[in-house]
């Protein structure tokens, strides 16, 4: 399904990674507007003017793990805790694939009262009850191999989990584990036939431009499908409280190359994005990006899940965002798409 145009864009192959590496810095030098028109052309020829909507479903807010920029880190006592259980789950689901949406995204902490087998079991009844029609994404942090396992039997299609930083040291202090466990797993789920999503936050305390070099090259690297990109933003009850809020535009800089890197690839307009400036996710959709994931959560539960201050869409319920979306992709010259959108790069 390769278009003549795409194989241009493939601008290199996979294997010239010194070659790779020397382009990412030129159009880490170029001008901003150039490098995104560029993408934006390459977005177009692969994806058209269409953006797949996922329905992101933040299923558990309790977290085993203690990442210093994140809001509902276990060590954050203010934070109210909560879990969905299956029959909200599945009633979420029903309505919102009764309302069109054919892609489920189930996020959470890393909670333990969550196992894989009990996923597992959800998942297959979102499959069962979807007919097979939806694609249903997981993003519950690391796991074992086994667990992996379990849960692309049960059907899962799609596993998201971002690297945050290809920078080792940082990664270590950030996270409290390596970066390369978070790479094994990554591993893991391609070998098991999952589409696979990653990605890292831009702005970082500690991240320096040879850091946002590595964060791509690893993205190519890795051969991603998804990359889920954002800028970091300091959240007040973290250790990372006082650190520099980076301007968007390291962002757009970074989404406009992971088009050119990977023209295949889902890219989100990520919700950080539109939580640090209004047009955020716009700014992402005209830089290359081509997806969009409204918050289908229950409204009550929103604002517990506060990985970062400014949140948006937190009073609005998700079908409220869908049509706000329909506009605001109108403004660059896109609209909406229900397709399940598989990422091109995993059919490729
Ligand atoms: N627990 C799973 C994990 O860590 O992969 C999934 C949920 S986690 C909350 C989803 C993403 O939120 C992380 O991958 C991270 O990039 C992002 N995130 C956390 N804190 C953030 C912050 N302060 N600013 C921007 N993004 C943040
Ligand atoms: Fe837990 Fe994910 Fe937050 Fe880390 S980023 S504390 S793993 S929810
Ligand atoms: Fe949620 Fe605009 S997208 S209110």
């Amino acid at each position: 399904v390769e278009a003549p145009a795409v194989a241009e864009a493939r601008l290199f192959a996979p294997e010239d990674e010194a070659h790779c590496r020397r382009t990412i810095e030129e159009w880490w030098r170029m001008p901003l507007e150039d490098l995104v028109s560029r993408a934006d052309r390459v977005c177009r020829t692969v994806y058209g003017d269409g953006v797949y909507l996922r329905g992101l479903l933040e299923f558990s807010n309790y977290c085993r793990m203690d990442c210093l920029y994140c809001g509902i880190r276990r060590s954050n006592r203010n934070v109210h805790r909560y879990r969905l259980d299956e029959e909200v789950i599945l009633q979420v689901v029903r309505t919102a694939f009764a309302r069109g949406f054919r892609t489920f995204v189930l996020q959470s902490g890393e909670d333990p009262a969550w196992p894989a087998g009990r996923l597992a079991r959800l998942v297959e009844r979102i499959k069962e009850q979807t007919r097979g029609e939806a694609a249903v994404t997981l993003s519950c942090g690391l796991m074992t191999r086994e667990e992996y396992r379990l849960l692309r039997e049960a059907g899962a299609d799609r596993y998201l989990m971002r690297f945050e930083t290809a920078d080792p040291d940082l990664h270590l202090r950030l996270r409290g584990v390596a970066l390369e466990r978070r790479i094994e797993g990554l591993v893991y789920l391609r070998e098991l036939g999952y589409e696979v999503g990653s990605g890292f936050m831009v702005g970082l305390p500690g991240e320096t431009d040879e850091t946002m070099v590595e964060n791509l090259l690893l993205c190519r690297r890795l051969d991603l499908d998804m990359v889920g990109i954002g800028p970091f933003i300091p959240h007040p009850e973290t250790p990372l409280a006082d650190a520099p809020q980076i301007p968007l535009d390291r962002t757009i800089r970074a989404v406009a190359i992971l088009r050119l890197l990977l023209p295949g690839a889902n890219l989100p307009g990520t919700t950080a994005a539109g939580s640090l400036e209004p047009d955020g996710r716009e700014r992402m959709l005209a830089s290359g990006g081509n997806v969009l994931m409204p918050n289908i959560t229950p409204v009550q539960h929103k604002k517990d899940y506060l990985l970062y201050p400014g949140k948006i869409c937190l009073d609005e319920d998700g079908f409220h965002c869908v049509g706000c979306l329909t506009m605001r992709v109108a403004t660059v010259g896109k609209r909406i798409d229900w397709e399940k959108g598989t990422s091109r790069q995993y059919l490729w």
